[in-house]
């Protein structure tokens, strides 16, 4: 008992002190963003502190509280068993805190009912307290139920929540909608504006790998008609977009816009068949891809 006042005093000092420094330190004038967000940081800091101490404080209070229900149980028992208090509520409560056994088991136990069948005798025991309030709380438990699903509807039943959930979910879906296993359903551009700023992106980005005229250095020849990863305009575009990173042909994404992308796409596969000097050897697959024809 003493030892555990006296840790009990300790805790309240550390607990204490914390909250000195914490107080200290959030006066100091918080001019810049940081200073601000460790203001804030102490702000938090001082209510965990505050709420350990009330937590503290209540197991305090519950532990004198024992105490004084152990040290004076004879005379609650006394109380208890007065007939003015023993069937009130509150008097129930005290007769848990007493420990009435009746209380969990129901005031008649083993008494024998006069049958007796060939020796098996029967006793009449009240069914628990415990049991009984726990039936009558799933009635309770049943009406509510009923209005809340059934009568007024304002609850979800089963299908309805996982219909509702399946929306949520296909609207985050659609809010992201940048799957790199589904491909995009482009046209080649081919207006002179879109080419020509393709043809920008792709000498400063493209073309230290690639080739001036896309002739193929590290990266592959863009021009002949074999494709490692697919010649289609949605398929270079992927390519492009997300990049052969284990492949050194970087993910372009996050980097490029979509529309430049496709720009940098279609100047690449306008380039198709145009034959540069020193082109590097064919790589991957021969896949007969049509060169984008302006529309007319
Ligand atoms: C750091 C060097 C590098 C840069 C920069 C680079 N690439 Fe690549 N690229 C590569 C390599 C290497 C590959 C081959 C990947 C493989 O082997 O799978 C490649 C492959 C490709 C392919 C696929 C070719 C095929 O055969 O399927 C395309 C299309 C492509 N790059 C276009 C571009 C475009 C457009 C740019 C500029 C926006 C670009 N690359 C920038 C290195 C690069």
């Amino acid at each position: 008992m003493l030892a555990s006042v006296k840790t009990a005093r300790l805790g309240l000092l550390t607990a204490a002190s914390l909250l000195l420094n914490g107080t200290v330190s959030a006066q100091t004038p918080a001019a810049d963003a940081p200073a601000k967000a460790a203001a804030m940081n102490e702000q938090e800091l001082l209510f965990w502190v505050l709420l350990g101490l009330l937590g503290l404080l209540l197991l305090v209070l519950l532990f004198v509280g024992i105490m004084v229900a152990v040290q004076m149980r004879p005379q609650l028992r006394q109380l208890y068993d007065l007939p003015t208090v023993h069937n009130t509520w509150s008097g129930k409560m005290l007769g848990l805190l007493v420990g009435d056994p009746a209380l969990v088991r129901g005031d008649v136990r083993d008494e024998e009912l006069d049958h007796n069948y060939d020796g098996i005798r029967e006793f009449d025991n009240d069914l628990p307290p415990w049991w009984k309030y726990g039936f009558g709380f799933t009635i309770v438990f049943a009406f509510v139920y009923v209005g809340y699903y059934h009568v007024t509807q304002k609850g979800q039943l089963q299908t309805a929540e996982y219909e509702t959930e399946m929306r949520q979910a296909a609207l985050l879906v659609a809010a992201g909608a940048d799957d790199p296993t589904k491909l995009t359903t482009y046209l080649a551009l081919t207006t002179a504006a879109d080419l020509s700023s393709g043809k920008s992106i792709y000498v400063t980005n493209c073309a230290p790998c690639h080739g001036a005229n896309a002739e193929g250095k590290v990266g592959p020849n863009l021009t002949d008609d074999f494709w490692l990863h697919g010649g289609e305009v949605n398929h270079v575009y992927k390519t492009i977009k997300y990049g052969i990173p284990s492949k050194g042909m970087v993910a372009w994404k996050g980097k490029l816009s979509g529309k430049q992308i496709l720009q940098v796409t279609s100047y690449a596969l306008s380039l198709l068949g145009s034959q540069p000097a020193n082109p590097k050897p064919p790589q991957g697959e021969k896949e007969a891809v049509a060169k984008p024809l302006a529309m007319r």
